[in-house]
């Protein structure tokens, strides 16, 4: 299954493309079109297709690419954004429909695994958080009595399943995790076996509205009455990527010698924090565990983060192997809650995003919510989860810090190869941004030795990519669009990929 880096997930490794079986009219008119085969797309698509919708699903890549196989795949009650915060931003009433929905999302979860035989390891875990600090410890109380007041069912625990000394600790009953990409799998296949059309290797672009939205592909246009942009983050300009910032999380997946494997999910309370769990595929027991996150494109080497997280975690584990790495993105809101409903400022388009580290949770909430809407029942969080909502919360104007480094557009001008490429003295898999008179470019190496160029100019809203060393990406700073080496558009929300510098034409002058 191919990726949206260079690093495989758990999820990923061994499991083969989702073959389509359904045929797509060119000249249907349908009801919903879904853009994005994750999580949210494909939730949203099965719940619609069985409410009567005839929907056509668009996935860039293949199902699994993008985020959601990526994850690590948790469904919580328990968030990244705390109850106690979310009582003071909020309030406690809108704390308690917090819960509330985050439960209705793992119960929508479990139905969807009973109701159509999806085989995804689903099951229940208690959940830990622990506190190793005095000042952790006088937060961990906080944050159980809130999640309390809030409806979680939150106990102290003198029991952590993980060989970690702590000062403190609280556990969470009835949360639940999934393999991500065999569920992911499971909902591609009911949603056609409820007569739903998905189409592979299909980028979405211009959209135009008439009697209907017509939406250019590059498979053909596709027309439909709604869209859902389920793509992480909705693509072109919206007020959206003013209030979510993109960040990266670092996973691995390693066995014990002792096979003593934690039961649990289990969290400490760093910031940022990081996260265990166990796995078993076919057969072989692994621990997952992530953190080091940091925002898109501001780290220099991501190789070292990786390092860093192996020297933790070989620290309190008696690591046998470590079978995998990856990284992933998320993105985070600018008050804590994800963005649920329509996109402002555009009628009959829906979006989810905003999800924080609760992916799984909240696009499965946001799939069922955005069914609700346009089948015209009433959800009773839209309010709640508005992405119109302006919610001033402490840190909102540091947000989102936009790049200036607007730089002009160099393509057209007279590049010398042999300079240029003495300019960056990389090793075969390496890249750099190197200077070219006034303008930059992006260089990177590959293991052949020829260089590939390009114009480092996020074609989104101008910022400077920076290059991701452990996933071989160019990755933007600002909202988070990313590249491959080649300049390839991987994830949005720029709706095309970098420019490249094309040296043959140079050459032949
Ligand atoms: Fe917005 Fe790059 S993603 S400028």
């Amino acid at each position: 299954m191919k990726r949206d880096g260079a690093l495989k997930s758990i999820w990923q490794e061994n499991i083969p493309d989702y073959q389509s079986v359904n045929n797509w009219n060119k000249d249907e008119v349908f009801d919903v079109l879904i853009v994005g085969g994750g999580i949210t797309g494909l939730t949203a698509g099965v719940l619609l297709q069985s409410e009567g919708k005839k929907c056509i699903l668009a996935e860039a890549y293949n199902i699994g690419f993008g985020t959601t196989g990526g994850t690590t795949a948790h469904l919580n009650t328990i968030l990244d954004t705390s109850y106690d915060s979310i009582e003071k931003d909020f309030g406690a009433e809108d704390a308690k429909m917090v819960a509330s929905a985050s439960r209705e999302a793992i119960d929508l979860v479990e139905g969807l695994v009973t109701r159509y035989g999806i085989d995804c390891d689903f099951s229940y875990l208690p959940a830990y958080i622990y506190a190793d600090t005095a000042e952790q410890s006088d937060r961990l109380d906080e944050i159980r009595e809130a999640s309390t007041r809030a409806g979680v069912v939150a106990s102290c625990s003198e029991h952590i399943p993980v060989p970690m000394a702590f000062k403190n600790a609280c556990r969470f009953d009835m949360q639940a995790q999934i393999h991500a990409t065999k569920y992911l799998h499971g909902l591609a296949k009911a949603y056609e076996t409820e007569g739903g059309v998905l189409i592979q290797h299909c980028i979405v672009g211009n959209v135009e509205n008439g009697q209907h939205f017509t939406v250019d592909s590059s498979l053909g246009e596709i027309k439909a009455h709604k869209i859902i942009y389920a793509t992480h983050i909705p693509p072109g300009i919206n007020l959206l990527h003013f209030r979510c910032a993109p960040y990266r999380s670092y996973a691995c997946a390693f066995t014990l010698k002792s096979g003593d494997y934690p039961a649990g999910l289990i969290y400490d309370m760093s910031d940022p924090y990081n996260y265990f769990r166990t796995q078993t595929i076919n057969g072989r027991q692994y621990i997952v565990a992530g953190g080091f996150d940091h925002k898109t494109g501001h780290e220099a080497n991501t190789e070292q983060v990786f390092r860093e997280l192996e020297a933790y975690l070989r620290g309190h584990f008696d690591i046998d192997s470590i079978d995998y790495k990856w990284s992933s993105q998320y993105f985070n809101s600018a008050d804590g809650l994800p963005y649920i409903g329509e996109l402002p400022g555009a009628e009959n388009i829906y979006v989810g995003t905003g999800y924080c580290g609760n992916g799984i949770t909240f696009g499965s909430l946001a799939g069922k919510m955005i069914c609700e809407m346009i089948t015209g029942h009433e959800s009773k969080y839209a309010e709640l989860f508005d992405p119109s909502r302006i919610k001033i919360v402490a840190g909102f104007a540091d947000f989102v810090k936009e790049n200036a480094d607007v730089i002009s557009k160099f393509i057209g001008m007279r590049f010398d190869y042999e300079k240029v490429s003495a300019l960056a003295e990389l090793a075969p898999g390496e890249a750099t941004l190197a200077d070219w008179e006034d303008h930059k470019v992006a260089l990177y190496k590959d293991e052949n030795g020829r260089i590939h160029a390009l114009d480092p100019v996020c074609p989104h809203a101008k910022c400077i990519v920076d290059w991701n060393s452990a996933e071989k990406s160019w990755d933007c700073p600002c909202h988070g669009s990313r590249f491959a080496y080649n300049g390839a558009l991987l994830t949005g929300p720029a709706r095309k990929g970098l420019t490249q510098v094309k040296w043959e034409d140079i050459e032949g002058d």
